[in-house]
């Protein structure tokens, strides 16, 4: 098991309090930027879905929702709340993921690609499930916060005393449009690394539609 998986075993049930903590306000950006491509009894893929904390807002508006996450206590915590119609344990750098090609009108991702280092695959991945002209919504963090060093690739950095991936806006929107998706929109906003602290991390919001043809 990876660890980014078994550190949200241990946090499970503590994870939206967390949220909270930390004055965390990105599923709710995303929610937003999204809001205007959401259709009731549209289907909604939320890769590393955890406590659906970012999902059960689109469920509300009336969306099917199916979750995959590696961490059994996180889809636990998940299951609880009542809200989707499938959550599967998986660990989403193993490919292929478990769901079928071309089935969703919308795949969502928020707190997670920090702990992925091959975005490419993931996007590959993202792009073979969901249908064409469907929408994928997700958040990163991005490196380029001061004007010092400006990132080309993913780099490991420690936040929080914790190893985490950044990447750079300038290789996401590149492997975006490699993979056949087109950027709506984009937001950046900060963060905080922690509750005791007032030190913030860049993190960006996009929205991107899949290609219509096939
Ligand atoms: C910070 S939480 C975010 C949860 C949720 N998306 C949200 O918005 O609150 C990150 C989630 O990604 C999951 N995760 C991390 N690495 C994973 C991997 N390789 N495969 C599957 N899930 C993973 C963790 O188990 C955890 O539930």
């Amino acid at each position: 098991m990876t660890d980014s998986i078994q550190v949200h075993d241990y946090g499970a049930a503590e994870y939206d309090k967390s949220a909270s903590d930390y004055e965390w306000h990105g599923h709710e950006i995303i929610f937003g930027m999204c809001y205007d491509y959401l259709q009731p009894h549209a289907t909604l893929l939320d890769i590393g879905i955890g406590t659906g904390l970012s999902s059960e807002f689109y469920a509300q508006v009336g969306l099917e929702i199916t979750g995959l996450d590696g961490s059994l206590e996180m889809l636990k915590q998940c299951r609880k709340k009542k809200f989707a119609q499938k959550l599967i344990q998986h660990d989403l750098t193993k490919f292929p993921w478990p769901v079928e090609s071309g089935s969703f009108d919308v795949v969502l991702s928020v707190g997670v690609f920090h702990f992925i280092h091959d975005i490419q695959s993931i996007l590959k991945e993202v792009s073979r499930v969901t249908k064409p002209g469907g929408f994928f919504a997700f958040q990163i963090l991005d490196p380029n916060d001061s004007h010092e060093i400006q990132h080309q690739e993913p780099v490991k950095q420690i936040r929080d005393g914790f190893e985490v991936i950044a990447h750079p806006l300038t290789y996401i929107l590149a492997a975006l449009d490699n993979h056949g998706f087109t950027k709506l929109k984009q937001v950046g906003f900060l963060a905080k690394h922690s509750p005791q602290t007032d030190e913030e991390f860049l993190c960006r919001a996009i929205i991107a539609q899949k290609s219509r043809a096939e």
